[in-house]
């Protein structure tokens, strides 16, 4: 479970003051899909940054999984980001000179799993989401948009996360595929029990969620 109290991000530009995030409080249960929508620079990238530990509060908590992210070191923010957090983003962000499974491989690799297991998890993630033997020894570039996303969201899974986080996950793709993105996201929050937040600027894909946020001026509705 994803538990927000009271959050707040304020950024320091030149003269004046950016509320990114203002008093966001949230609750979002283990398994649930949650979408957050909201015009540019509404604060949605500054609230996953928090989250996801890339960025500390100004003020308030954030509870994933009865932990106290806010309160951490951070040594065992960067433990809680590897072990806890999966994040997918806009632009797939997947290693160009690496095939699909070895970068699925990858951050099984950085949790010191062993070569046979990363090997089994990844392929077996990898079939989750619709990528087939084949395709799965493919370099990132001779698979389409919505293939590499399906990708990086298999590679998001690796650790068995508690929370995933993504940025404008289906920004890059068209509306059909897009669509597809959102309910393999919705199914594979159902299957692992795993709370995720996706951020996007289209209502239409917003609808699919089992939750809907919507993000003004820093404030959450
Ligand atoms: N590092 C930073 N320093 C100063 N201001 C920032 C910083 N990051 C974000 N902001 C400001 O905080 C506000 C919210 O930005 P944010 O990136 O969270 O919006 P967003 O909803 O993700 O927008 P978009 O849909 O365009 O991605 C904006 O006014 C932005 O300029
Ligand atoms: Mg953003």
């Amino acid at each position: 479970m994803l538990k927000v109290m009271n959050l707040s991000k304020k950024f320091q530009s030149g003269e004046h003051l950016v509320i990114a995030v203002n008093n966001v409080n949230f609750v979002v249960p283990d398994g649930v899909f949650a979408a957050i929508v909201g015009k540019s620079g509404s604060g949605k990238t500054s609230l996953l940054s928090l989250l996801g530990a890339l960025d500390k509060p100004s003020n308030g908590e954030i509870f994933v999984g009865g932990e106290n992210v806010s309160r951490m070191s951070d040594l065992h923010q960067i433990k809680y980001r590897r072990d806890k957090i999966g994040f997918v983003f806009q632009g797939y962000n997947l290693v160009p000179n690496l095939s699909a499974i070895k970068n699925v491989m990858l951050p099984l690799e950085f949790a010191g799993v062993g070569k046979l297991e990363r090997q089994n998890r990844a392929q077996e993630l990898l079939k989750k989401v619709g990528i087939d033997e084949i395709k799965s020894r493919r370099l990132p570039a001779r698979l389409s948009g919505g293939e590499q996303q399906r990708v990086a969201i298999a590679r998001a899974l690796a650790n068995k996360p508690d929370l995933v986080l993504a940025d404008e996950p289906t920004g890059n793709l068209d509306s059909a595929t897009g669509k597809i993105i959102i309910k393999l996201l919705k199914d594979l929050a159902k299957k692992e029990k795993t709370t995720i937040i996706a951020v996007t600027h289209d209502t239409a894909i917003a609808d699919d969620a089992d939750l809907r946020f919507t993000m003004k001026d820093g404030k959450l509705t």
